[in-house]
């Protein structure tokens, strides 16, 4: 059995940052964050713990181990300062290839050996991430999905260089905390979460683009009918359950020839101009006046809710 991390760096601390810290933090784990800027740096310092509370509200974490999380919560003054005694460094700097390339070239030189590396890059492939790394077998990409202290999957995505025990050692430690690791076989741009969130966008841009329906229609639609569905069951196993006894023979027979006809007429472009840039904000503020912190709590507190059902019925 693996043991826990006696301390977790993240490295950059924005979004995705300050959720890692968060989620570790609340299971009590020490995690120090560093961040190039001095005011991300500054605004993790109260982030964080807003973060990790927000979840004994939600009834995500017990406080006794949030706070003693936060105890041993840190900002650190260097990337040396904050990686160089680290079980396991999680980066989330921006998607940019350079930026992290140079960032993990400087984390090789200065974690142990026996430091998990791990990067959450949304989609860019693993062996061109850490190609500049002399240790490549520690390196992998464990990409969260926002916000990572809530919805529980994690893509691990190995490269041809990384050793298995590091993958066993990453989804050890994802489990830990709650998380639902899944291992990607082959390392495409995007992984899986990416591709498939990019496949329905594209789509649902473009119904509202040319007017099929507005913003919070497309919305309703999507959330409470297909991405409904899915939660309980994956796209799969709703169609092998959607022509009864048949099961997905049945449902190929009755449906496959009308995919096909919406198939061939589905969005392919592959840009959004700026005009349409500026149609779509417009559309979408139009449609959510509210403050984008009261949205998202709003929407925080339905993910809590909805990973509270999905779990009490897997255990009943
Ligand atoms: N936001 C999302 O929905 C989401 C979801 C999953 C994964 N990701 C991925 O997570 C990563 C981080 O995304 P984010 O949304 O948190 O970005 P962000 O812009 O909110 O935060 C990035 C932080 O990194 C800091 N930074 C930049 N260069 C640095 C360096 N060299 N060293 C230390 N800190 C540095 C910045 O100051 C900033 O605070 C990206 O790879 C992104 O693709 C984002």
């Amino acid at each position: 059995m693996t043991e826990l991390p006696r301390k977790v760096a993240v490295i950059g601390a924005g979004e995705i940052g300050c959720g890692w810290a968060a989620l570790c933090a609340s299971a009590g784990w020490p995690v120090t964050v560093f961040d190039a800027s001095a005011r991300s740096l500054e605004h993790a310092g109260t982030e964080v713990p807003r973060r990790a509370r927000a979840l004994v509200a939600l009834e995500r974490a017990t406080q006794g181990i949030v706070e003693r999380g936060l105890l041993e919560f840190q900002q650190g003054r260097s990337l040396l300062q904050t990686v160089k005694d680290a079980d396991w460094v999680i980066e989330a700097v921006p998607e940019d290839l350079l930026t992290k390339q140079k960032l993990f070239d400087a984390i090789d030189q200065v974690a142990g050996p026996e430091t998990l590396v791990s990067s959450s890059s949304s989609g860019l492939v693993p062996s061109d991430i850490f190609a500049r790394c002399r240790r490549q077998e520690r390196c992998l990409v464990t990409h969260p999905l926002n916000p990572p202290e809530l919805i529980p999957l994690v893509e691990v995505v190995p490269s041809s260089h990384t050793g298995a025990t590091w993958v066993t050692r990453a989804h050890d430690y994802l489990q830990a905390l709650g998380r639902v690791p899944i291992v990607i076989r082959k390392a495409v741009p995007g992984y899986v979460a990416g591709r498939v969130a990019a496949a329905m966008w594209r789509e649902c841009v473009d119904l509202v683009l040319t007017g099929v329906i507005d913003v919070d229609g497309l919305d309703r639609a999507v959330s409470l009918g297909p991405a409904l569905g899915w939660a309980a069951a994956g796209p799969h196993l709703t169609y092998h359950l959607a022509a009864g006894e048949g099961g997905v023979t049945l449902f190929l027979q009755r449906l496959l020839a009308s995919f096909e006809a919406w198939w061939t007429g589905l969005a392919t472009w592959n840009r959004l101009e700026p005009e349409q840039q500026r149609a779509l904000t417009q559309a979408i503020e139009r449609a959510y006046k509210g403050k984008l912190g009261a949205l998202g709590e709003a929407r925080d507190r339905r993910l809590a809710v909805l990973l509270r059902a999905l779990e009490a019925a897997r255990t009943a």
